[in-house]
């Protein structure tokens, strides 16, 4: 089995990605957010690019509601913003989420030629490698960073999973993939080593100490969200 990482949403504009199973991570905070709504029984979410589109469908709809973000701020008319803790039980079961994001849902916009497109964080990192090697395909790991450019928080989560599958199975690892790898072996405080990166410390000055908290919790979820038709869900048990 083949791993590739990719570094930013922008790295996955031009590549195909027929045949191999594209994992999406936005660790801050699109994914984890995703994660955690579909737990708590969210019927499924709608990824947009853009702030338009997401206004247009929510609008033919008239059902759910819109949430994200730019800039790490709740957009204007929004009912939700982009932060894990908003997206409870109460607030979710049933509904249908319009979502658009500065990094996440755009990374996932331009992978859709996967064969099979999952989104991962912290939250489900298990469950996803189990999903990784049950299938056996080639793996590319896409993640989303931050205004294109490299994310600790996003590429860690990556050497997590390849940690995690190379355990198991005898993987060909392109070196972005090793050097992840390498710095996933060496650690064990997670907070620690993300505490200074460029987006953690940024969500930190905004007021999102408790998101960081939450976004940082490793397997307390074992769901494998999957992109389908325009939306990601979860399969039918
Ligand atoms: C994104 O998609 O860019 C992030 O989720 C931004 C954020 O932390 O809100």
């Amino acid at each position: 089995m083949r791993v590739e990482v990719l570094e930013s949403a922008k790295c996955a504009l031009k590549k195909e990605f027929n045949g191999k199973n594209v994992v999406v991570i936005d660790v801050l905070r699109a994914t984890t957010v995703m994660v955690t709504a579909l737990e708590n029984g969210a019927s499924c979410i709608y990824p947009f690019k853009e702030i338009d589109e997401a206004k247009e469908k929510w609008g033919i709809k008239k059902d759910g509601f819109l949430a994200g973000e730019r800039k790490g701020l709740k957009i204007e008319g929004f009912k939700f913003g982009n932060s894990p803790l908003e997206f409870t039980k109460e607030a979710v079961q049933g509904k249908e989420i319009f979502m658009t994001t500065s990094n996440g849902t755009r990374a996932i916009e331009n992978a859709l030629s996967a064969d099979n497109l999952y989104i991962a964080c912290y939250l489900n990192i298990s469950a996803v490698s189990e999903k990784l090697l049950e299938s056996k395909k080639d793996v590319v790991i896409l993640c989303a960073g931050t205004d294109d450019k490299f994310s600790l928080d996003d590429a860690l989560c990556a050497g997590m999973i390849i940690k995690k599958i190379s355990e198991k199975e005898s993987l060909k690892i392109d070196d972005l993939g090793l050097a992840l790898k390498k710095i996933a072996d060496l650690t064990s405080d997670l907070k620690g080593v993300l505490a200074e990166s460029k987006h953690y410390s940024y969500l930190s000055s905004i007021g999102c100490e408790k998101d960081l908290d939450y976004c940082t919790m490793i397997d307390i979820f074992d769901i494998i969200p999957f992109y389908k038709n325009g939306k990601i869900k979860l399969p039918l048990k």
